[in-house]
């Protein structure tokens, strides 16, 4: 569970603003303009270094930090500081020459090659010792630098590996994790195919196989991967300290509801607590399939941070003003976007906003992605937002420190999401990510501030819980107290079917059977595009079951086949559970059924409206209107982002952000 700080970056003044700033790719003159034009901006903190290994370390036992130091003498004369990064997630060529074993290799067995970034294997022993020399020798000499302000580890941690230094870390892990090999054959259910193994040499991660490979083998590897990289991670990290114990230390994240490859809530107490904070990169996806518009693709990633934080202020490290290079085509925001987009992340706990990348690159890979200075230059929508945005940041200095209360959580479990993952499952469309996206979406455009939060955590505080697709559970026990406790909790099918290896619990539908008072009797996934009818007139897809209730009430049934009931609700001590035996086909008609109500009652559903409040009782509500009609925002206050007051009976203009300090 994360620890509370409220004050993530002590020595940058107000909340953040800046960028990924790379002025090795320019000409000293450009710098200067930089300074000038990060003025005028109203930027304050610059993620230097990120991608700078050849420069300071540009051939083996050869350091030269000439340019850093420049960079670093600049930014502290300019009265910008620096989230000074370790460099250590792109390896120059002459690094792979030398240690061509620290190349990564895929499940195919190919070793990838340097070329592009990222060319490493987070288990290779000299790769591991050259990342903690960098660490410790940037910390060493950087450690008192007046522009430093934190660390930043790394650059979006994701690489995996299946080479023979990985077998022999895998190997290690699994020991620890289940202590001799019969115990592994246990976990793995080798006697399923013959698969038992009789020596550890035996085990391997998961390369390429004949047939669908042991499914407990891919879990525990996901989990192993994210320990290789948290490991990696915490090593830097401990070189950092060792020499400057003061400054905040980071990575930047991805915490955005679509990237599960790491079980960010194991980082979470390593990257929260004193000197350490939640930093996070989100770029918004145009092509979703799943309808979901930006900005409450925008609000999930911000409350899946303040989620990992445990409700402390986080930092958006990364976004963009505009296209990503990385999509199958360029696109631009409309105008407004950029604030409207910036100012939901601050609204949700963000202690401001930070971009990829300060200057479009001229060349390289990500030539055509967005800047805060575009290549169409500073006469642009893109730099006027830049500097807009800059200055509503400065109205907003005196929310920094400030946090946000959600009545509701939607629960996310990365090991669940992980092992519904696993081959062989009974429908190819049971995802994890998209449901919990689509719950979260319905409870965005309900009004009503979501954390996703871990089902181990604490969850007394929340009015609802809700489990849209809780597939690996061990057991009921830490629900069963919430919903005693008072809790609403909502279990979406396929839930607790399966223990920690991945085993199915005797007796469907598992681990929450007796708590929801339904027993299953088997599985009637729905094919993709098709409904089931309800008899309450509502639809379910994706999956149906046939079950039936022991000790609940039956609140719908399905009309056709299979016929039995589909939603079931049961009082258990001092709250209630509901348990959906199909995924609803509309989320926002079922939340109207259990009666969930704005978090601001009776305001408009295009209005987007978060209350951030300091220990002290001082409150802010940001408005933010995202449809296409005037909005009335119900409270009466200061707007900061102009100056005016604001009275409970005005209207927000379609596009329009307020924030208003409360009275
Ligand atoms: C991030 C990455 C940045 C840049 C950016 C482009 O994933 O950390 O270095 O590549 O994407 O969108
Ligand atoms: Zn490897």
């Amino acid at each position: 569970m994360a620890h509370r700080n409220t004050d993530i970056i002590p020595t940058v003044d107000g909340l953040a603003y800046g960028g990924d700033y790379n002025p090795e790719q320019w000409p000293r003159e450009v710098w200067d303009e930089d300074i000038r034009l990060m003025h005028e901006a109203g930027v304050n903190l610059v993620s230097v270094n990120i991608f700078a290994w050849a420069g300071i370390n540009p051939g083996p036992g050869r350091w030269d930090f000439e340019q850093l130091d420049a960079v670093m003498d600049l930014l502290a004369e300019g009265g910008i500081k620096a989230d000074l990064a370790t460099s250590t997630a792109s390896p120059p060529p002459w690094f792979s020459q030398a240690h061509p074993e620290t190349l990564p290799v895929n499940a195919e067995g190919l070793t990838l090659n340097s070329g592009a970034r990222a060319e490493y294997c987070p288990n290779s022993p000299v790769f591991q010792e050259a990342v903690v020399e960098m660490a410790s020798r940037l910390a060493e000499r950087y450690a008192n630098h007046p522009a430093l302000a934190m660390w930043h580890v790394g650059n979006e941690y994701y690489r995996s590996c299946h080479c023979d230094d990985t077998a022999a870390a895998f190997r290690t892990w699994l020991q620890e994790r289940h202590g001799d090999l019969d115990g592994l054959n246990h976990a793995w259910g080798t006697t399923f195919w013959s698969q038992t193994y009789s020596d550890w040499s035996q085990v391997l991660p998961p390369r390429i196989c004949a047939e669908t490979p042991n499914p407990g083998l891919v879990l525990d590897y996901r989990r192993f991967s994210s320990d290789a990289l948290l490991n990696l991670f915490r090593s830097e990290a401990a070189a950092i300290e060792a020499h400057s114990p003061d400054k905040p230390i980071t990575t930047n994240l991805m915490v955005t509801g679509n990237f599960s490859g790491l079980d960010y809530h194991r980082w979470g107490e390593h990257v929260t607590g004193p000197n350490r904070l939640v930093a996070t990169d989100h770029y918004l996806i145009p092509e979703h399939d799943d309808d979901i518009p930006w900005p409450a693709q925008a609000a999930f990633g911000a409350d899946a941070s303040r989620g990992l934080a445990g409700g402390s202020p986080w930092l958006l490290m990364e976004q963009s003003s505009n296209s990503s290079a990385w999509r199958r085509g360029y696109f631009a925001k409309k105008p407004g976007d950029q604030l409207r987009h910036s100012l939901s992340y601050v609204a949700r706990g963000s202690e401001g906003a930070m971009y990829f990348q300060w200057r479009a690159s001229r060349y390289g890979a990500e030539r055509y992605h967005s800047a805060m200075v575009p290549h169409g230059g500073t006469d642009s929508k893109v730099f006027r937002e830049v500097k807009q945005f800059g200055a509503w940041l400065k109205t907003l200095a005196e929310i920094k420190g400030s946090t946000v209360a959600s009545r509701a959580a939607v629960l996310l479990d990365f090991n669940s999401v992980w092992a519904a993952n696993t081959p062989g499952q009974p429908s190819a469309d049971m995802d994890t990510y998209p449901e919990l996206r689509r719950w979260h979406a319905a409870l965005w455009r309900r009004g009503v501030t979501t954390d996703l939060a871990n089902p181990a955590w604490d969850l007394s505080g929340y009015e609802y819980v809700f489990a849209p697709h809780l597939y690996l559970l061990d057991d009921d026990a830490h629900l069963r107290a919430y919903v005693e406790g008072g809790g609403t909790l909502v279990v979406g099918p396929y839930s607790g079917i399966v223990d920690g290896n991945e085993h199915v619990h005797p007796g469907l539908p598992g681990a929450l059977g007796d708590l929801m008072g339904v027993r299953v009797e088997e599985f009637v996934p729905i094919a993709e595009g098709a409904k089931a009818a309800l008899d309450d007139g509502t639809e379910g897809r994706t999956w149906s079951e046939v079950a039936h209730a022991v000790d609940a009430e039956v609140v719908a049934s399905f009309k056709d086949y299979p016929g039995t009931p589909a939603v079931f609700r049961r009082k258990v001590g001092r709250g209630e559970v509901w348990y959906l035996a199909t995924r609803p086909a509309d989320v926002d008609q079922f939340l109207a059924r259990l009666g969930v109500v704005p978090d601001f009652p009776e305001t408009a559903e295009h209005l987007e409206l978060v209350r951030r409040t300091h220990a002290d009782g001082r409150s802010y509500v940001f408005a933010i209107n995202h449809g296409e009609e005037p909005a009335k925002v119900p409270v009466t206050g200061k707007n900061l982002l102009t100056g005016g007051l604001w009275t409970a009976a005005r209207s927000l203009e379609p596009g329009d952000c307020a924030v208003i300090r409360e009275t």
